[in-house]
């Protein structure tokens, strides 16, 4: 199941046209990922499309049963129905698959991976490793090394989250509703219930009978799993906004042991894929026009939190298609 080391991989990416699928690709070059095929899949839509890769024309087929023959590693990124359908086609194949979606995400056979927290924990994987919610590898890329330091119990957090980490399609809506709002002519809404340009909505994925929603519990289901923290809580509301790329989140953080702003400064600037912006007086801190494009995630806005024993606030940035998504998937592929 296990490609052998030293060889240069099949490659496949469910989802090639879309905002991850795209992102997949450009990282997989940046970091001289060793490809020596790859198969790019999507919708029958796409098929016969053309997108190159390292100077080479590269031909989109249609999605089926038998499109993991051969393939050692399919990075998955179409939606949780296409990964729970394909994803145990693609590994009975052979293939080990490195998930997007949340569909495996919560299987204790499946490894739920940040490389830099966990990354040992991939080798428990039998053929599928699941990659997290962008919001939720955003957060503790933060929040990891502070818990290694002072030892979380629970966080209470408000993302910003960029339309992008929506898909393809919300990056059009918001375009078209900035130049249809700019005309005066009637704003239309597709992708979400309400326009996202010039507004926010305090609603990311499905509402749940607790009130939260889908995307909220993550941070505290995901967040458990990833560091090792049967007891970690957290109680969050994801809020869209009408950025295009880079989610950013407010999280004020307790501690078991007391903290100061002076060492958990010391902690992030050390901290792996993590920079530390923390310069309020000189106007600099995290923000998401700035984290877009990078492979790190921006941490500022360290203070003790007012209104938490032993508490932490702060603010970060990270670009949910890199860290939270595709940079991760690769990270993940790397240790494999
Ligand atoms: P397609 O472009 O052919 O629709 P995004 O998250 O940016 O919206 O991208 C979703 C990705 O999932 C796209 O690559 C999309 O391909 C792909 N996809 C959607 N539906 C299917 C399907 N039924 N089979 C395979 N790929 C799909």
């Amino acid at each position: 199941m296990q490609p052998p080391v030293g060889k240069s991989y099949h490659i496949a990416i469910v989802g090639a046209t879309g905002a991850v699928g795209l992102e997949l690709l450009d990282v997989l070059t940046r970091r001289g990922f060793p490809v020596q095929k790859l198969r790019l899949l999507a919708s029958g839509r796409s098929a016969g499309k053309r997108i190159s890769f390292r100077g080479e024309e590269l031909i989109i087929e249609e999605l089926r049963e038998d499109s993991f023959r051969g393939i050692d590693m399919a990075f998955f990124s179409a939606g949780g129905d296409i990964s729970r359908r394909y994803v145990p086609l693609a590994a009975a194949a052979g293939a080990v698959v490195i998930d997007n979606s949340s569909a495996f995400r919560m299987d204790p056979q499946v490894p739920l991976v940040i490389p830099e927290i966990n990354g040992a924990d991939v080798k428990q994987h039998r053929g599928i490793v699941a990659n997290p919610n962008c919001t939720t590898a955003v957060t503790l890329m933060a929040l990891y090394p502070l818990h290694l330091a002072f030892g979380v119990r629970r966080i209470f957090a408000s993302s910003y989250q960029a339309v992008s980490g929506t898909g393809a399609r919300a990056i059009e809506e918001l375009r078209r509703q900035v130049a249809e709002t700019n005309s005066g002519a009637p704003v239309t809404a597709e992708v979400y219930p309400h326009p996202i340009a010039f507004n926010v909505l305090p609603h990311v994925d499905s509402f749940l009978a607790n009130g939260y929603t889908k995307e909220e519990m993550k941070m505290q289901n995901e967040g458990r799993r990833i560091m090792h923290l049967p007891d970690f809580r957290a109680s969050v509301t994801c809020v869209r906004v009408p950025v295009y790329r880079a989610h950013s989140v407010a999280v004020s953080a307790e501690f078991e042991r007391p903290v100061s702003v002076d060492e958990a400064r010391e902690v992030l600037a050390k901290a792996p894929g993590v920079d530390l912006l923390d310069e309020p007086q000189r106007n600099l801190y995290p923000m998401p026009l700035d984290a877009a494009g990078k492979d790190n995630c921006q941490v500022g806005r360290v203070r003790l939190d007012c209104a938490l024993e032993n508490g932490l606030a702060f603010w970060i940035s990270g670009d949910q298609l890199l860290k939270g998504a595709a940079l991760n998937a690769v990270q993940i592929a790397e240790l494999l």
